[in-house]
Formats: C-alpha cells, structure tokens, sequence
C-alpha cells in the first residue's frame, strides 16, 4: 500500500468541504488505489495544522488550528505529494495561490488547482514547470468544477479537433437572468434577492461582469486547447446593464439570454471571448435555467457534445478537485 500524503492550502468553505470528503472516501482510496492517503496538513491565511501522520476530523476545527501557521512554509514542513489549492482567486497576480502551487511543482509535488488565479496568471509556465519535474497540474476545479470540461476537451474528444465551443459557466450570472425572465425582476432586485440567499457575492462584479466566465474559458483553452491566451486577448461583457425592458423584447421574440464564454478556430487561431446570447427557447441552452452551467463543443469528427450539470456547493466542487486526485492515483498505482 502507498503512502499519499495530501495537503490542502486555503481553509474556507471549499477547502473544509474537499477535506470532509477526502477523510470519508479513505477506505475507498485503499480498495481501489491501494493508495493510503492522509490529510498531512491545512491552512488559511492565518493559521494552520500539520501532522506527520495525518489529521482526523477532530483537528480541522476552526479552534483546533495553530495561529500564525500558514505560507509556503507549511508545505516544508509536512510530508506532501499532493497539494489541493482552494485559496483566493486573483487572476492579476496569481494570489497566494500562485505561490503555493509554483512550489509544490517545483519540489515535485502534485497540484490540483480550485482556485483559478494562478492558471489565468502564468499557466503556461506552471504548465512546464509540472512537466519538467514529471507531476501532474489538474485543474477541474478551476474550470467549472462538476460540470466535465477540462475532462471533456483532454480525454473524451482525444484525437479530435475542437472548432467551437461555448459555456454557461457562471451559476451566479446563470441564476440572475432566470430570476430576471422568470420573475420579471430588474437586475438590481434580482441581484438583492440574490445575495440575501447567499447566491451572489457582496461583490458581484466578478461574476456579472463575464470575468469568472473569462478566466475558466481561457484556462479551457490554454490548458485543454493547446492556446497562449491572455486575458487581454477576451473582448468580455457581462449582465449588470440587462434591463427589465430588454428582457420582455426577448420574451416577445421566444429568446432566451445567456452569459456565455465561447471560443472558435478560424484561420489564425482560437478567438475567444464572453457575451450575452440569445437563443431560441427550442436550443438546450435555453433550457440551461438557475445555478446550471453547460458546455457545447462541436468538433470535427465527434459532432456536438453537450453536457449540463450543478452539484451542490461546496460539496461539488470538493468532488471535481477529488476526482483529480483519483485521476493522479490511477495513474500511478
Ligand atoms: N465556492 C464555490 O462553490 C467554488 C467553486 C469553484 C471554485 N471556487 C474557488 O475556490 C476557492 C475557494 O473558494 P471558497 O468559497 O472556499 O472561498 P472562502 O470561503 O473565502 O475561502 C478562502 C480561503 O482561503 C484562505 N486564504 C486567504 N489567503 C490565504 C493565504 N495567503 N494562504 C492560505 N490560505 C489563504 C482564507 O483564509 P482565512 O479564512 O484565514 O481568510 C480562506 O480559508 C476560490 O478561489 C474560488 O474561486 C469556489
């Protein structure tokens, strides 16, 4: 039986959630992977825990956590082989995450990536830093997490070429136009009731304004498509100027507005970008309501591929990134 020894930088909702759910499925990870696979170390921005041997249930309480144990060196202090990063994202800088994920690769340790600042920031170099120490990036939690999308492009369609592809990859944005159609609400009352149900963010800019849908779609491209995108390369526009006006004209007209990243191969490359779509009431997008995303692809041997999902949060997305690590398991048993 191997030791896999696995720690999780970034103790919120999400982190809490893979480590709830990564001490449960231990015995399956034995059974299936003769993996045995402990939970060595936790941190947030201010605190932490380590334990050579593993930390149980009883020690990832908020209280049980050691003040002041937390950065990089938290990774040098406990044994590691895999990093599970669920910390801010901060697609300008990379955020802590960047840092954490850079030298776990280095060292040459998994990472499996949730957050998505450090891709959208320099996934190309972490790209080869993981492929020059032979470790495994995985990113489905960055990349619209249970809804398959990395999975989909690296191995369902294997061998195919990808010309189109376009995602509802927002649930908050996904959320507020259904609330909007279906209750004729305008965008800043739709947006209130919102965040009262703990849907969108205090702030939602990053949501509305297409720049989650952004990074998820470039992250898709550059790490599943081959592409060198930058954020600069996306013209992206969001919702908050959809006015209660313009959703009764689409009404009229049997149209449905969706926020969508889309990407497509023409002549000189992938061009990308996020907008809001119309589509007929008919289309599977239109039927693509609340907290649901989606993704089409249309490729050239397989034809369109649609898939449509929405798991509950933050559990999902605990599963998304432990599928992951199921994926690193396998492969090396
Ligand atoms: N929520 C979802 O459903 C979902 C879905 C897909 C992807 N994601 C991504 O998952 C990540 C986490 O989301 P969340 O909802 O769990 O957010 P959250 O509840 O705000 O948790 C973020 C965690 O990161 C910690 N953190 C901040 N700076 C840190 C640092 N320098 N070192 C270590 N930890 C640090 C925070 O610590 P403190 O508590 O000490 O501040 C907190 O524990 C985000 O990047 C998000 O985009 C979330």
């Amino acid at each position: 039986m191997r030791r896999w020894n696995v720690a999780i930088t970034g103790f919120g909702r999400v982190g809490k959630a893979v480590a709830a759910l990564l001490l449960s499925r231990r015995a399956r990870y034995q059974a299936l992977y003769e993996a045995d696979v402990r939970l060595t170390a936790i941190c947030g921005s201010r605190a932490g825990s380590i334990n050579d041997d593993g930390l149980g249930e009883g020690r990832l309480a908020e209280n049980e956590l050691t003040p002041g144990l937390s950065g990089i060196t938290v990774l040098a202090s406990a044994p590691v082989d895999v990093l599970i990063e669920a910390g801010p994202t901060d697609f300008r800088t990379g955020g802590p995450g960047y840092g954490y994920i850079k030298a776990a690769l280095a060292a040459g340790r998994h990472a499996i990536a949730i957050s998505k600042g450090a891709l959208v920031f320099d996934g190309r170099g972490l790209r080869a830093l993981a492929e020059r120490n032979e470790v495994s990036l995985k990113i489905s939690g960055a990349t619209a997490a249970a809804l398959p999308t990395i999975d989909l492009l690296e191995y369902n369609l294997a061998g195919c070429e990808v010309l189109r592809v376009e995602g509802i990859l927002n649930a908050t944005s996904n959320h507020l136009l259904t609330a909007m159609a279906e209750q004729g609400l305008d965008f800043a009352e739709a947006l209130r009731r919102a965040q009262r149900a703990g849907i969108a963010e205090a702030d939602p800019s990053f949501d509305t304004g297409g720049w989650d849908t952004a990074c998820k779609l470039l992250i898709l491209a550059n790490f599943g498509l081959g592409a060198d995108l930058a954020l600069d390369d996306l013209s992206v526009g969001g919702i908050q100027n959809v006015t209660r006006a313009q959703m009764e004209e689409w009404r009229a007209a049997g149209l449905v507005p969706k926020l969508v990243g889309h990407l497509a191969r023409s002549g000189d490359g992938l061009h990308a970008g996020v907008e809001l779509r119309t589509y007929p009431a008919s289309d599977a997008f239109a039927l693509v309501q609340g907290k649901n995303k989606a993704i089409r692809v249309t490729t050239d041997a397989m034809g369109e591929i649609l898939a449509v999902g929405c798991g509950p949060e933050p559990m999902a997305t605990a599963a998304a990134a432990l599928k992951d690590l199921e994926h690193i398991l396998m492969r090396r048993r």
